[in-house]
């Protein structure tokens, strides 16, 4: 071990096309593949230090010393980067967030993404894009996507070396926005990790993996044609499908709340006017509006026109994971 300290830094992710339940759930192989787009001007930074002195895995998440399951999760992620490193020290992990997590907008993405970087570099391992995607699926599945750059595609693979995320194109290939509609920024009561493990009790799971092919067939190409209409129509059948297998779980996960349906409506109207926007919705309340660039100021504007909208976060296309320090 050369580095005994880094610092990386990535991006959330939104599913274009989403990932709701595993094959495995240790080992967080999917049961679809899935497809995304990172998020530029929301970031995670974190800093890993291997120390000698430590007894135990430390974490502060915002400054926040946390214990428990929090800690869990990121130890666990760490004794794969330890067994392949080959060391027994234990590690202080400090992660920043400079956007409100918890609230759907999938901070376990880039929390996981820049902790597999960090931890890998601070133990002095030098990992292929391809070997930190899959690390970082062990800490929280879409943490893959958030590996790679820009628009991102999960190849569901057929065990832990096959499934892992790559780039389809660079965050420059579109100019889209991603208008994050905070409704409701309580903390989540069904994370997806349990979410996941109830997919399969829901009847209509094994229609909606059987038909993500084909949505991720037409999501990529709306994709690399840049065809926003296109896109449109398969981004919310997608999202729709997989809050319809929540929904039928038992039990029911219902992540909707009242505002989350006025902003699925509002964005409807605003499309019968003419408007080019879209709107999905990961595991939680909030509405993800995508539009082109030249719209956003527009969908922005009437966003925060709503009485129940209480904030809007607006995010590019972004770029990969990032070391930003390793020493
Ligand atoms: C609805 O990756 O957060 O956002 O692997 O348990 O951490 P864990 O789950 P997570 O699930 C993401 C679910 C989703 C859809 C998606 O991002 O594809």
């Amino acid at each position: 071990m050369t580095a005994l300290k880094a610092t990386a830094q990535a991006h959330p992710n939104i599913a274009l096309i989403k990932y709701w339940g595993n094959r495995d759930q240790e080992l967080r192989l999917p049961s679809n593949p899935s497809l995304s787009m990172n998020l530029a001007g929301l970031t995670t930074t974190t800093t890993v230090e291997f120390d000698p002195a430590l007894n135990a895995d430390a974490l502060t998440i915002g400054g926040h010393e946390v214990h428990g399951p929090g800690l869990e999760r990121v130890s666990h992620l760490l004794d794969h980067v330890r067994r392949t490193a080959g060391t027994r020290l234990c590690a202080r992990v400090d992660s920043h967030n400079n956007f409100p997590s918890g609230v759907g907008i999938a901070s376990s993405a880039s929390a996981f993404a820049a902790l597999a970087l960090a931890g890998s570099a601070a133990a002095g391992l030098n990992l292929s894009e391809a070997q930190l995607s899959r690390l970082a699926r062990l800490g929280s599945g879409s943490a893959c996507r958030s590996v790679p750059g820009g628009f991102v595609e999960w190849d569901m693979g057929r065990d832990d070396a096959s499934s892992f995320a790559r780039s389809i194109a660079p965050a420059e290939h579109w100019d889209l926005r991603d208008l994050i509609a905070l409704v409701d920024i309580a903390h989540k009561s069904v994370g997806s990790t349990q979410g996941h493990a109830l997919a399969d009790t829901s009847p209509l799971q094994a229609a909606r993996v059987q038909s993500v092919p084909d949505r991720l067939a037409r999501a990529r190409s709306a994709v690399l044609r840049r065809d926003f209409a296109a896109l449109t129509e398969v981004v919310e059948l997608d999202s729709l499908i997989m809050h319809a297998v929540m929904m039928t779980s038992t039990p029911a996960l219902m992540y909707w709340q009242p505002a989350t349906l006025d902003v699925l409506y509002a964005i409807l109207d605003w499309r019968r006017e003419g408007l080019s926007a879209c709107a999905t919705v990961d595991a939680g309340p909030n509405v993800h509006a995508l539009c082109p660039a030249g719209q956003a100021g527009e969908v922005e504007r009437k966003l925060r026109a709503m009485p129940d909208v209480r904030e809007v976060l607006v995010a590019r296309p972004g770029g990969p994971a990032q070391l930003i320090d390793a020493r």
